[in-house]
């Protein structure tokens, strides 16, 4: 009976739209969910440097290099916040990373396609970072305190990643003839994997019911899915762009683009770690991980040693 009581209370609780903090009372179902999401959420950071890390060393100028550079270091500190919020629900990071690294946990499908030209890194920046903002906009107003104040500093610094990818494209689209066939080409190749990235439709969403009865998320994955399509679009027009999906059409009475369907056995197949660069992305991961061991070594000597200082002169 107690039980159900405090999920009765914890359930008005997020009706009145108040944030859960670490310390309250938590259903054990609402904890669990909290930590598969913001988890994977910060798996996705890490692994999401790889792909625009390649082209780090090969930028065509100085400023392109250190823009780069800089947005790739946004992702490390993202993914630093994630997993710092997610261990206030009381489970470490190295469990999580054991977890990104034997394959148990998921980071976005997005990150397992490769990045074969410079036109990809602003496509990246546009497109996925743009997906980036319209979920984790909604997302900093989850109902989990940790969460919701990390995602409002991390939607800041993905609108600079946005803007200088659209700067990017917008320059290719308006260069030489190569570089206009450059950009397209990569926008054919991003734009469906990057719907994908919201997730299957609502009706075959197994968690999305409970984010939302939970207020974790506010939105459906097709509503969010909705909202990049439409703002996206028009941002791909006004460049010069087209949008490689031959069923693209605006609906004048609901003011929506419609769009095709999206390829969801590529979608399963790149979840379940078929995609053109699961192997090398969990590779890079794993020796990463192995070559930083000695720095987890001497940062724990270094704290045991001071433990001990403290020890002594207490
Ligand atoms: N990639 C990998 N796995 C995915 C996925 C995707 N694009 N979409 C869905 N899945 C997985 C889910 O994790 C779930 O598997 P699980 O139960 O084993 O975790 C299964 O497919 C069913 O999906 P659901 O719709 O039921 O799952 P969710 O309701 O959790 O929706 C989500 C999936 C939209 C990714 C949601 O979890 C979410 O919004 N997560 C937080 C945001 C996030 O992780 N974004 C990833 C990109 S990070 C990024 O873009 C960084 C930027 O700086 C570039």
């Amino acid at each position: 009976m107690e039980e159900q009581a405090r999920k009765e209370k914890f359930q008005e609780r997020i009706d009145k739209g108040e944030k859960i903090e670490p310390k309250d009372w938590m259903p054990d179902r609402y904890r669990q969910q909290l930590i598969r999401m913001m988890s994977q959420h910060a798996h996705s950071e890490i692994v999401g440097m790889l792909p625009e890390g390649n082209w780090i060393t090969r930028a065509p100028s100085l400023r392109r290099k250190m823009v780069l550079l800089s947005k790739v270091q946004d992702e490390a500190g993202h993914g630093m916040y994630l997993y710092s919020a997610t261990e206030t629900l009381g489970i470490s990071r190295e469990e999580m990373i054991d977890q990104l690294l034997s394959g148990e946990a998921k980071y976005s499908s997005i990150f397992n396609y490769p990045t074969l030209t410079w036109a990809d890194v602003g496509i990246i920046g546009w497109l996925v970072d743009g997906a980036a903002i319209i979920n984790q906009t909604m997302l900093a107003r989850s109902s989990y305190g940790p969460y919701s104040r990390a995602m409002i500093r991390i939607c800041k610094e993905e609108n600079f990643h946005k803007k200088q990818g659209y700067e990017m494209v917008a320059t290719m689209a308006e260069g030489t003839p190569e570089q206009q066939e450059m950009v397209q080409e990569s926008l054919n190749r991003w734009w469906w994997p990057t719907l994908m990235m919201f997730g299957p439709h609502d009706d075959e969403s197994p968690n999305s019911a409970e984010l939302l009865k939970w207020d974790v998320k506010q939105k459906t994955n097709d509503e969010l899915r909705q909202s990049f399509v439409d703002r996206h679009v028009a941002e791909a027009h006004a460049v010069g762009l087209e949008i490689p999906d031959p069923e693209l059409e605006f609906n004048e009475e609901t003011g929506h683009w419609e769009f095709g369907e999206i390829d969801w056995d590529e979608f399963w197949n790149v979840i379940r770690g078929n995609g053109p660069m699961n192997r090398e992305r969990m590779n890079a991961r794993r020796q990463a991980h192995e070559e930083g061991q000695w720095v987890r070594e001497a940062a724990e000597e270094y704290a045991r040693k001071q433990k001990l200082k403290e020890e002594k002169a207490s």
